[in-house]
């Protein structure tokens, strides 16, 4: 069997991780086609290096653009991809604009679709990731879904047929790294002190693209109650720079850093009271790593972290001082994403 990944951006360089890492173990011949969405070394390069994932097959280097500019030129360059590769199936992650065109790509050349991370909704259609999550689902062969959510939303949409439990992957790789790193995994900046600091990231477009929104979001992280470290985006320095707004803060209250690498972002994690974030992947490493987190959302796919409290849902920075780093919840965290093998049901999945 001959599968062909499709990724661009960093979310999906974590979910490749585990699935390259069981292809390898196979006959198997697993090709890695990379968009370019993500191009900056530490939102692309470096998850290569420190999660071993084999250098990408092919690189179309579509780089940012508008959604239509940026999936249309992914489109427009995978046809000549799919013509000399020949997959058996193509398998796209997520919900990016580079699942998107992998998807379109392969229907229109009658080549078989896989999609890892299948059912996941919002049902916010105003977030691009959104329509890209059900145009896909709609559109691909075999849907690999995460949880039994994921699951219920397939067949609510006519999907069951074509969907499989497999479980997370990213549960796979986010308890590998936690096994593997050390409190000298990353080094703390100045200031902060290990289980005092919250670990922040912002970067959905609900939050940074009005810049009245963005100003309350990072004047609120500056007032959270505990020291924040921001690990900037570059949509979020980008847009900053762009309206005027100052990320660092003399007090000490923000300290903000480059994008971490995987590992790295793990051992910052576990080193941390809490989270707040607008990401789908983070908020679920928070959970995964037993800390609390708060996310700048009014809703989440991830609907099982809100259980018992581990994960609180709210657009108010007003309230980040109460909820950024409260006390972890007394229940038993429960494990709704899996047993970290999911990489292997994939493939197996897609051999069978
Ligand atoms: C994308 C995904 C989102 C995912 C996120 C993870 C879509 C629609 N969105 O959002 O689902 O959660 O990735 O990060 O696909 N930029 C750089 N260097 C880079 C990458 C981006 O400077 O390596 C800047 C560019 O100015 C670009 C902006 O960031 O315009 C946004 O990048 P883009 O890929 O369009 O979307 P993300 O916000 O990263």
């Amino acid at each position: 069997m001959k599968v062909l990944s499709v990724v661009g951006a960093r979310p999906q360089f974590v979910k490749l991780a585990p699935v390259a890492e069981a292809f390898a173990a196979t006959e198997h011949q697993h090709v890695i086609v990379h968009t370019g969405q993500h191009y900056d070394k530490n939102m692309s390069d470096v998850f290569f290096a420190d999660l071993r994932i084999p250098a990408p097959d092919v690189h179309l280097g579509v780089g940012s653009g508008s959604h239509g500019v940026q999936t249309g030129s992914m489109l427009s360059a995978m046809d000549a991809v799919l013509d000399e590769h020949k997959p058996d199936w193509v398998l796209v992650y997520g919900d990016t604009n580079s699942t998107l065109a992998g998807t379109l790509s392969a229907v229109k050349m009658h080549l078989p679709v896989a999609h890892l991370e299948a059912g996941l909704r919002s049902f916010n259609r105003r977030m691009p990731e959104e329509h890209n999550r059900v145009l896909t689902d709609h559109a691909a062969d075999i849907l690999l879904a995460p949880t039994q959510v994921a699951m219920d939303h397939l067949a609510n949409e006519g999907l069951s047929d074509r969907a499989r439990l497999v479980g997370d992957v990213m549960t796979d790789v986010c308890f590998r790294v936690r096994d593997a790193v050390t409190d000298d995994s990353f080094t703390l900046p100045e200031g902060l002190k290990r289980g005092e600091y919250v670990v922040s990231t912002i970067h959905r477009a609900e939050n940074t693209d009005d810049p009245a929104r963005l100003a309350a979001i990072v004047d609120g992280l500056a007032a959270a109650g505990a020291p924040v470290l921001l690990l900037a985006h570059p949509r979020l320095v980008a847009k900053c720079a762009e309206h005027g707004i100052k990320l660092e803060r003399p007090d000490g209250s923000l300290h903000v850093r480059e994008p971490l690498a995987y590992p790295e972002m793990v051992a910052a994690v576990l080193g941390s009271a809490g989270v707040v974030t607008d990401s789908g992947g983070l908020q679920k490493e928070a959970f995964l790593l037993g800390r609390v987190c708060t996310t700048l959302r009014t809703e989440t796919e991830w609907v099982e972290t809100l259980e018992d409290g581990w994960n609180v849902l709210t657009s108010d920075v007003s309230k980040l001082p109460e909820l950024a780093a409260r006390p972890v919840p007394a229940a038993n965290r429960p494990m709704p994403y899996g047993d970290g093998q999911a990489a292997g049901r994939v493939v197996a999945a897609l051999a069978e």
